[in-house]
């Protein structure tokens, strides 16, 4: 495993009045305990707002976590023992030089790669930027090392004097990723990536995405709204809502076997040429809940359809039902534990 987050919240202050006081909290993140493991890609998916960005902002520390941690590629035996050599490998204490250094093994790219490369930086200062931060080259050997990455990403030396306007988005998209890969990390955080461009762009980009975790050994964090594009490139998928993982299953799994009432909701709304196909469809009713106050007990319950009373008491753990497929819902684990009872018993026969 590389990275490991625990009961990790972010909750962004509301201000307000003359003096700035703080009069309530966005939680956006709201207790996501998540395990990423090395070489794999992991989606992250839920709707606009359920806090996905924030999440992977978060695990690199670009935002403050308000309560909780993170370890990086810590050592197995230090996230079982709870002492102050736990802090050592909590991304979460981490400052200074420290942070730095472990932010050389994490980097992020997000969806709108106009917003993220600066325009007034040719390619070159911009894919060398991380290089000269960290003190990895300069001079020729730094010249040298951006050109590989740029090839690397298919773009060529005519490329290195330009500008970010002067690409298309797929392109930009390449920018980044070159960007990403400068300092050679060990993880990156993929915000929608492909989300801003053309379908056909997209395959390419993703294919990208693919080959270069194979070539490097990367660990990926995969966010989106896109439910077929996770389905291409993911291992395993997290379903997000308001700020909690509500389910966590490898893709065939949960694709094949949604067991949330919301991770059903969501599968039905993808479109499928034959209407005919699917004959079940779930219908998500309302909106979501402000994340500023959200529901008690299980988040979910106020759209749900099984909801009943132990939903608004209690918040649901996420457990795992077998198969390394993770549920958090009071009424699929009853469910299961009663369906579960006639094997038992003839079992016991
Ligand atoms: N800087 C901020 N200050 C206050 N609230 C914020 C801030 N950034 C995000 N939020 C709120 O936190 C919640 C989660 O936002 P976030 O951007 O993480 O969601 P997301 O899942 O990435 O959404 P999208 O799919 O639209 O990108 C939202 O309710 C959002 O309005
Ligand atoms: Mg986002």
């Amino acid at each position: 495993m590389i990275l490991e987050t625990r009961d990790l919240k972010k909750y962004y202050p509301i201000t307000g009045g003359v003096f700035k006081k703080e009069v309530g909290q966005v939680k956006a993140v709201d207790g996501v305990s998540l395990k990423i493991e090395r070489g794999e890609c992991l989606g992250l998916v839920g709707e606009s707002g359920c806090g996905k960005t924030t999440f992977g902002k978060t695990l690199l520390k670009l935002l403050d976590p308000t309560s909780g941690h993170i370890y990086f590629d810590a050592p197995e035996e230090v996230k079982v023992r709870k002492a102050a050599k736990e802090r050592r490998y909590d991304l979460a204490t981490f400052k200074g030089t420290r942070l730095k250094d472990m932010r050389k093994r994490m980097q992020i790219v997000f969806q709108d790669p106009s917003s993220s490369l600066n325009p007034r930086m040719l390619i070159k200062d911009i894919v060398g930027e991380p290089l000269k931060v960290h003190g990895l080259a300069r001079g020729l050997e730094l010249r040298e090392r951006v050109l590989e990455l740029l090839n690397r990403v298919g773009l060529t030396s005519d490329h290195l004097f330009r500008y970010p306007h002067e690409f298309s988005g797929g392109q930009r998209q390449r920018i980044a990723i070159a960007r990403a890969l400068a300092t050679d990390p060990d993880l990156i955080v993929l915000d929608e990536p492909t989300s801003a461009l053309d379908v056909s762009v997209q395959a390419q980009i993703l294919n990208l995405l693919q080959d270069l975790q194979k070539e490097f050994g990367l660990t990926y964090l995969f966010i989106t709204h896109h439910l077929l594009v996770v389905e291409y490139i993911s291992h395993r998928i997290a379903v997000m809502y308001l700020g909690r993982i509500v389910e966590l299953a490898d893709t065939r799994e949960l694709f094949g076997n949604p067991l949330h009432p919301y991770t059903q909701a969501l599968l039905s709304a993808i479109p499928i040429p034959d209407p005919e196909v699917r004959s079940h469809r779930t219908i998500l009713k309302g909106d979501v809940p402000s994340p500023i106050d959200p529901p008690s007990g299980c988040v979910f319950r106020t759209r749900c359809f099984m909801a009943a009373r132990e939903c608004k008491e209690r918040i649901p753990d996420l457990v795992s039902l077998g198969d390394e497929h993770y549920v958090a819902c009071h009424r699929v684990r009853s469910k299961s534990r009663e369906s579960a009872h006639p094997s038992q018993n003839d079992l016991k026969r």
